[in-house]
């Protein structure tokens, strides 16, 4: 197998139930499974503690059992996290085959675990890079394609692990009256961690989500001026976007949006223009 040279990014964005999770999970299964000839090998990290990246992805595509196999042995990124036990022994990084679940040939998964809410009160800020280092001990980028990390709505120890490990943060973003809020505190969250931390972290641009095939009057004029703030303006906006598609929320198929096929449509559309930004290595706009 040849060298890969992966790329990670975390999707992210300090606004809640923008549809960072459902696009996080649709590119990562859009590449690896529906990418035609060039299927790519993908590894998905779940840095939520609300783990619904790993639900919707174990639910198609594992037929195990979380709750018996993988929690019970800490398969899950909890391991990184968790206190030392004993501190005279020197940290090292866990082995893939201590955290890694591979759903597919193409597609893994490291998965979340709710008891990310207790580690990150009790978890001591040093393990901020253990992330980071997972990937780097383990030679994870000469593995996998494309390393895409689905993170929690709020600044934690976790967001921060996330943005420390990427080379990229990708903005899903719903349109709405508070959009801007979620954009201003994580473009200070980030200014904050590049002035203290040694990182390397560009911007791959912001996707509109959950977009209704027509706008109205009152949503378009919010879209305008959420483009015309300062902070968005440095932005490069994706020209591709997620249509409002009912189903991912109530069809029987599932959450994983590419069970529909107008979200497929979408997903091919985003992934060759996060693909091909990549190639061109921009960051910010
Ligand atoms: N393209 C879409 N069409 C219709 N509904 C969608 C779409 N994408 C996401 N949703 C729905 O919107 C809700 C929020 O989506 P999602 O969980 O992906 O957001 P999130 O940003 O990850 O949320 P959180 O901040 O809680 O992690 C869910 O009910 C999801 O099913
Ligand atoms: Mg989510």
């Amino acid at each position: 197998m040849s060298k890969k040279d992966g790329k990670i990014i975390s999707f992210i964005n300090m606004k809640g139930g923008v549809g960072k999770t459902t696009l996080s999970i649709g590119v990562a299964d859009y590449l690896a499974h529906y990418k035609g000839q060039e299927n790519f090998k993908v590894l998905l990290i779940d840095a939520d503690p609300q783990f619904n990246a790993t639900q919707a992805l174990l639910d198609s595509y594992y037929e195990g059992d979380y709750f018996k196999d993988i929690l019970p042995v800490e398969k899950t990124i909890n391991r990184l996290f968790k206190p030392q036990v004993q501190f005279s022994q020197q940290y090292k990084s866990p082995t893939p085959e201590e955290m890694i679940i591979e759903l597919t040939k193409e597609l893994h998964i490291v998965c979340g675990d709710l008891n990310l809410v207790l580690a990150n009160k009790s978890s001591d800020y040093t393990h901020v890079k253990r992330l980071k280092r997972f990937i780097k001990d383990n030679n994870l980028r000469e593995m996998y394609d494309l390393i895409i990390i689905d993170c929690p709505p709020t600044l934690t120890i976790y967001t921060d692990s996330a943005l420390i490990a990427s080379d990229y943060y990708l903005i899903p973003n719903r349109i709405d009256r508070y959009s801007i809020i979620g954009i201003s505190s994580l473009q200070k969250a980030i200014n904050n961690l590049k002035g203290e931390e040694d990182i390397n972290l560009e911007c791959l641009g912001l996707i509109y989500t959950i977009l209704d095939d027509e706008l109205t009057y009152k949503q378009q004029e919010m879209k305008n001026n959420f483009e015309q703030k300062e902070e968005v303006q440095q932005i490069y906006i994706f020209t591709s976007y997620t249509s409002n598609v009912k189903d991912i929320q109530v069809g029987k198929q599932g959450p994983v949006p590419t069970m529909y096929k107008k979200s497929r449509n979408d997903l091919d559309d985003i992934c060759t223009e996060i693909l091909d930004r990549i190639q061109q290595g921009v960051g910010v706009k």
